[in-house]
């Protein structure tokens, strides 16, 4: 659906003090960008790292009703579990808000759940103007350098038409439902929201090696903006750049 070619996009690096001021500016960054749009749509991130930023999000004064919220990427587990992203986000924000959250449906056939996720947020994406692609996407970023569900090694990865697909995780042995890289490319914007020291060592493979990890490959491929939200414990193994913005709040 989204034939894009891949090319360099400005991307920003901004770090700070903590954690906490990585979500201070992440939910006061997205408050605005969600504000400036009629209709929105914004592609959320599973795991830790996110959570304190939904919890500042869900006190903004958005206009949730006119915003859409998506997974990019989810666990096999039954909505009531306690690994599901969509339970973490719908605590954390979506339930003291009145906007919409499209989440897959859970069943027998994980493939079957990520096919069908696929035509619903085609759905989401067509407006009267035809297809809009996806506006702001949320990306954590693991200690192997995944991101969304997109592990190394996986078969995912190397999905080239499908923009949501169900990955088989052997490591962990399990299936992950995960948007692609043709998907997150087609982002107005990707922000990484990557805190904490154990994830210093991949980020020096990514911002400074430029492994092609996943997390690393979804940048760089990104048709639209790149925002590194990074705090100083993750970003303590980079070298010094020039354009880095040490923001302190
Ligand atoms: C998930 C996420 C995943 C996450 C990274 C980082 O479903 O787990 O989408 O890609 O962003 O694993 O997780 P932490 O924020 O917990 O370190």
């Amino acid at each position: 659906m989204w034939q894009i070619e891949p090319y360099t996009q400005p991307v920003q690096i901004k770090i700070y003090d903590t954690a906490a001021d990585v979500a201070n500016e992440a939910a006061t960054y997205l408050a605005n960008m969600l504000g400036e749009r009629r209709n929105a749509t914004l592609g959320l991130a599973g795991g830790n790292t996110p959570r304190a930023t939904y919890e500042l999000l869900a006190h903004t004064p958005i206009e949730w009703n006119r915003v859409t919220m998506w997974l990019g990427d989810e666990r096999w587990v039954p909505p009531s579990h306690s690994n599901c992203n969509a339970r973490m986000i719908t605590e954390a924000l979506c339930g003291a808000i009145d906007g919409l959250l499209v989440t897959p449906e859970f069943g027998n056939d994980p493939r079957i759940a990520a096919a069908k996720y696929a035509d619903l947020l085609a759905d989401i994406w067509v407006d009267q103007n035809g297809s809009r692609l996806p506006d702001i996407v949320l990306l954590g970023v693991g200690d192997d350098g995944h991101t969304a569900s997109l592990f190394p090694g996986t078969n995912a990865l190397e999905e080239t038409q499908a923009t949501y697909v169900a990955n088989w995780i052997e490591p962990k042995g399990l299936w992950r439902l995960t948007a692609t890289l043709p998907l997150l490319w087609s982002a107005r914007q990707i922000i990484f929201l990557v805190t904490g020291k154990e994830k210093a060592d991949i980020m020096a493979r990514i911002l400074d090696d430029e492994e092609p990890l996943p997390a690393q490959r979804t940048a760089a491929g990104a048709v639209g903006k790149v925002l590194w939200l990074l705090d100083q414990a993750a970003a303590k193994k980079l070298r010094p750049r020039s354009r880095i913005s040490h923001r302190r709040l």
